[in-house]
């Protein structure tokens, strides 16, 4: 168990750079199974759920080699086997590997996904789309067999747009026989990311970044390059933290149009900022409106920067809300930053309204979840005193260098084992 000690209340300024995207390289390197060469990836970000990913790799049987951000992974020898449930269970990714090994073997068998508890995450979106391609699910208890004489495109259309079954029917529908029509599906840079890792590969996939993709099946993919994009949940982060405490702190390697929902809730606030090419540079300012937010799927607000957002949303004069539409669990922050001094009430599991503007006080606060640990860092960092987060495993998921990038800007902040 480790903790992060904050001494907050510190300015920050200086340079932050942006790491590869998380949830899009959780989705690369399982999709890296379905070449039939070699695949290189750079700007793969050092978090820990890409060890968890590349401990399933070796374990089918792949060959990964790994220096600073570049990810070598020859999978040309792999078997589809059991995914035990331990590995399954890691993280909510794993999932990826369901849709991979389908596509290249017609078969796979793993356990429910784990991922950060936050609702229910059910995945009945992407066994849909399976059955629609001509696979036959076994489920028993939470262990799943995936199987199909073949796979044939067909017209699939999801009931929400879900970032994992869009994926998981990329990854399963370009080794189909014909064309598959996805509708009603996930617009998320990460999806584009994949679907162009893909195309790199040799698959004939258009329409990603549009709510229609077309697919038409291809019976080889080859090895390839490939890049991660920049991390725009990271990137928000860093830049709600500015807008908390930074003093012309610049946040570069960014695609400013993936946080353009940020941007234009922050400038509704009265925060000031200077967006360049792939860069930010933004300063806290002495009085913020508060703001009405609703999270949406892209390119609305995104749910991995509400919790982060509400750090913020204390140091706003007057009544913010802030509705979360897409996870029924994900307030989990806000009593610990009511314990930090916040106003904050929960109106239901879905709105909260937050009253400020209101002093944060250092105190003892526990990572529930990724962002709600992405939260309690911010609240640290601008609370007076001392603060130690419990349970950082959670952050370390999805922030590369964080204490590193951190210290590098002027915060006073240290991890440790408890
Ligand atoms: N949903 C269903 N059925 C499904 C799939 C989804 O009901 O079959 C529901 C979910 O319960 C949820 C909503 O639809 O309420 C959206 O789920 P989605 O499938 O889009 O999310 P995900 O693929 O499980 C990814 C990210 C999340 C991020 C969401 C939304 C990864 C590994 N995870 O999850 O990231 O919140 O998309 O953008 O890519 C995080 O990074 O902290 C994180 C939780």
């Amino acid at each position: 168990m480790k903790q992060i000690i904050i001494n907050g209340g510190k300015v920050l300024s200086g340079e932050i750079k942006i790491s590869g995207a998380k949830n899009s390289a959780v989705a690369l390197v399982p999709a890296s199974i379905l070449s039939d060469g070699i695949v290189k990836i750079d700007n793969i970000p050092a978090v820990s759920d890409i060890d968890a990913l590349t401990e399933t790799l070796l374990y089918l049987g792949a060959k990964v080699k790994r220096e600073d951000g570049l990810m070598e992974i020859d999978a040309t020898k792999i078997k589809s086997i059991p995914i035990p449930q331990n590995l399954s269970q890691k993280l909510r990714a794993s999932y990826y590997f369901m849709g991979a090994l389908l596509g290249k073997f017609k078969y796979a068998e793993m356990y429910f996904p784990g991922g950060c508890s936050i609702g229910a995450r059910p995945i009945d979106q992407t066994l849909k789309a399976f059955k629609l391609l001509g696979a036959n699910i076994e489920e028993n208890a939470d262990m799943y067999k995936i199987s199909a004489e073949k796979l044939v495109g067909a017209h699939i259309y999801l009931d929400m747009p879900s970032v994992g079954a869009t994926i998981n029917t990329l990854l399963a529908a370009v080794r189909a026989e014909g064309v598959t029509r996805l509708e009603n599906a996930a617009k998320e840079p990460e999806v584009v990311n994949v679907a162009t890792f893909l195309n790199n590969m040799g698959a004939k996939i258009t329409g990603a970044g549009t709510s229609e993709i077309k697919i038409v099946g291809v019976n080889h993919l080859n090895g390839c390059f490939s890049e991660v994009i920049p991390d725009r949940i990271e990137a928000g982060t860093y830049t709600i933290l500015g807008a908390l405490i930074g003093q012309e702190l610049k946040i570069s390697n960014i695609i400013p149009d993936h946080i353009e929902s940020l941007l234009s809730k922050l400038k509704e606030m009265g925060v000031s900022f200077i967006v360049n090419d792939d860069s930010l540079i933004i300063s806290s300012a002495p009085k913020m409106r508060a703001v009405e937010v609703k999270t949406l799927g892209y390119p609305g607000f995104p749910t991995d920067l509400q919790q982060p957002l509400t750090a913020l949303l204390t140091q706003c004069n007057g009544k913010s809300r802030l509705e979360e539409t897409i996870y029924e669990n994900r307030f989990k922050n806000v009593d610990y930053l009511n314990k930090m001094g916040a106003s904050i009430d929960k109106k239901t599991n879905r709105i909260i309204y937050v009253h400020g503007k209101t002093d944060l006080k250092g105190k003892t606060v526990i990572a529930t979840d990724l962002r709600a640990g992405a939260c309690m860092l911010l609240a640290g960092l601008k609370a007076s005193g001392k603060t130690t987060i419990n349970n950082v495993e959670h952050i370390l998921r999805g922030y590369e260098n964080l204490i590193e990038k951190l210290r590098a800007v002027g915060a006073d902040i240290e991890i440790v084992d408890a």
